[in-house]
């Protein structure tokens, strides 16, 4: 393949590998931006019948389809051989233990076979820059796609909400983070989980809730927006399609960027057995409709209120949202409606790149290597920060490749987002 930048030099592609929880991926990407290829086997269908992710069985299937989705992942980009690549990327935490190691240890193995440099790549830091991908291979649209419109304005607000993960964080530049706040208990995928499951309608439960909610009245039942203070109504009319602009605002002090999901799931339940002492059967379509709805309302009313405030305070260029819950149809009409109104550009990947991915990873690994690397280098020299276009950045084809780095990967489960120091916020 001879796909090159707009100046002529050979784009840089790394072949990533993705395996934290229970998607088996693979991708090819060019320049961190570009996807040739984006394969990812789904066990949906296999933790179906245990309501979750069961954590044996997803290791066990990453073993059994690794080596095809790589396979036709390199076909599908027309790779003939890993070592006419760039880098090999791969996901080396968050996540499960033996998830996690199917994919590095395959990873080393390409990386030590064809002497490309291995980059060990935060699974969180790849849904931050799933944002920025683009699929069409049209030069036109590539070029478009790499105009200002389409690139990152810093600082960004970026809020990653999946279903392990729910954390506000400011973008000060490429690969340069200062963490806001988290949520202090479940993330609110998990919520969407635990209440489809409670609810009974089906696994994985955000797309199941989501599904349901759209025959619901979100106004039936009130459910509370925790670590949300009341606040008045806007004007706008909402529509039958879109959440109403928050009528709650952020606590104030230590929690005003944290999250709390936990409660919101308990407020359903208590709700539920009220109903059902009530004679009312919680489950019955139309009800499990309603509240449905009115839980799915509740948790946009806090992640799109609490992303606007923190916005406002950090005077942003750019909002972002991603993860798997940035999937979500009222969340992204409410987010689009709402940062309109502030007049700032909102972006939510694609639908196919908001869940677990390998493209994503592959855009982490070009930028943390090229950038982190340029920084130690020259961290004098601030040109990096504001390349004129993807032709301009450093590649990881210009950094040093250090040989024990692909012995020293390691797994690193619990790993959060590499930050910059938070003091001065
Ligand atoms: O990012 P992801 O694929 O995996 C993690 O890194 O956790 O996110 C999976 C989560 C699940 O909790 C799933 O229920 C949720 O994303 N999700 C959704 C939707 N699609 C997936 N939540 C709400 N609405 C959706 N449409
Ligand atoms: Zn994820």
């Amino acid at each position: 393949m001879s796909l090159t930048h707009t100046g002529g030099a050979p784009a840089c592609r790394i072949l990533a590998i993705e395996t934290s929880c229970d998607e088996t991926a693979a991708a090819v990407v060019a320049d961190g931006r570009h996807v040739l290829s984006n394969r990812v086997a789904s066990q949906i269908e296999i933790h179906r019948r245990f309501g979750g992710v069961y954590p044996e069985v997803a290791s066990r299937q990453h073993v059994l389809a690794i080596q095809t989705v790589v396979e036709d992942a390199l076909a599908d980009a027309s790779v003939a051989h890993v070592r006419d690549l760039d880098a090999i990327a791969v996901t080396h935490g968050p996540g499960l233990a033996g998830s996690l190691l199917v994919g590095v240890n395959l990873a080393k193995g390409l990386a030590f076979a064809s002497g490309l440099p291995l980059v060990p790549v935060n699974h969180l830091e790849g849904h931050i820059y799933s944002n920025w991908l683009y699929t069409d291979t049209s030069p036109d649209i590539a070029r478009k796609q790499r105009s200002s419109s389409a690139s990152e304005q810093f600082p960004a607000l970026i809020l990653i909400v999946s279903g392990g993960h729910t954390e506000l964080v400011l973008m000060e530049d490429h690969c340069r983070y200062r963490h806001l706040g988290a949520t202090l208990d479940d993330a609110a995928g998990e919520a969407f989980d635990k209440v489809a499951r409670l609810l009974e309608l089906g696994y994985p439960g955000g797309p199941a809730i989501q599904a349901a909610a759209e025959a619901g009245d979100a106004r039936r039942f009130h459910l509370p927006r925790p670590l949300m203070r009341p606040g008045r109504r806007t004007e706008r009319q909402p529509d039958a399609q879109t959440s109403p602009p928050p009528a709650v605002l952020p606590v104030r002090g230590e929690h005003r960027f944290n999250f709390s999901f936990s409660g919101l799931k308990t407020a359903v339940l208590n709700l539920m057995r009220q109903l059902e002492r009530e004679g009312t059967d919680a489950r019955q379509k139309q009800t499990a409709a309603d509240i449905a709805a009115a839980f799915q309302m509740a948790v946009v009313d806090v992640l799109v209120g609490k992303t606007a405030d923190a916005a406002n305070e950090f005077a942003v260029k750019q909002v972002c949202i991603c993860g798997g819950v940035s999937a979500n149809g009222l969340l992204r009409r409410t987010a689009e409606q709402h940062f309109a109104v502030m007049g700032l550009p909102l972006r939510c990947p694609p639908l196919f790149l908001c869940t677990d991915n390998a493209a994503m990873i592959g855009a982490a690994a070009y930028y943390r290597r090229s950038y982190s690397a340029a920084r130690q280098r020259a961290p004098q020299d601030r040109a990096h920060r504001q390349p004129a276009e993807a032709g301009a950045h450093p590649t990881p084809r210009d950094q040093p490749i250090e040989p024990s780095a692909r012995d020293l990967l390691a797994l690193d489960v619990y790993a959060s987002l590499p930050l910059v120091d938070t003091t001065g916020l």
